[in-house]
């Protein structure tokens, strides 16, 4: 199944969240198991040579990708998750969003010095909330390069912030 099909199934709502938004929605590639599994298979055929040592997918729609390619990967999955979610000890981080400001967290004990970290999540906009999540998992000592999504907005200018920020982005899609 191709990367063609993929963006087929991604449905675009409308003046969704606010006037003049379209909104790309990839839970209608979770909806289809074709195009879910196929998603999966794009992304480890991407990166399950490359020698990571975790995953880590930020919340909510990061979780949906970035756990089932950890098991096909044979890897552990860190869940980047909004504040006050996580029950141990966290670092935190505040980040700029295409809709306002939020704040990221993760375990401080969820990477070990030296961990080859791959970032995934639905889609890159601005690149702040990956920039924002590889900046948690390098204070712990993770190395971060790549990073994975299901669709880029490349008109938002994210995959230049990230480049800039050291990390390679990949995305199965784009939508302009
Ligand atoms: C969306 C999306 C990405 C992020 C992309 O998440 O799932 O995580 O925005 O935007 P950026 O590249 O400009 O940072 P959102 O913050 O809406 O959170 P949710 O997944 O919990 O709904
Ligand atoms: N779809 C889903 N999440 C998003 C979008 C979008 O178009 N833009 C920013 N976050």
């Amino acid at each position: 199944m191709s990367s063609d099909y993929i963006k087929s199934v991604v449905k675009t709502v409308p003046d969704y969240p606010k006037p003049g938004i379209m909104f790309r929605d990839v839970t209608s590639v979770l909806e289809d198991h074709k195009a879910f599994s196929s998603t999966i298979d794009i992304l480890l055929s991407q990166y399950g040579n490359m020698g990571f040592d975790k995953i880590a997918g930020t919340e909510a729609r990061g979780f949906l990708f970035g756990a089932p390619l950890a098991i096909q990967m044979g890897v552990g999955f860190i869940p980047v998750r909004k504040p006050n979610k996580l029950p141990r000890a966290v670092i935190s981080e505040s980040y700029q969003l295409e809709y306002g400001t939020d704040t990221l967290e993760v375990h401080k004990d969820a990477i070990d010095k030296g961990d080859k970290v791959l970032l995934i999540d639905d889609l890159l906009a601005t690149g702040g909330t990956i920039s924002a999540t590889a900046n948690l998992i390098r204070n712990l000592g993770g190395v971060v390069e790549h990073a994975g999504f299901i669709i880029d907005l490349p008109d938002l200018g994210g995959a230049a912030r990230l480049r800039d920020n050291g990390i390679t982005p990949f995305a199965i899609c784009e939508f302009e």
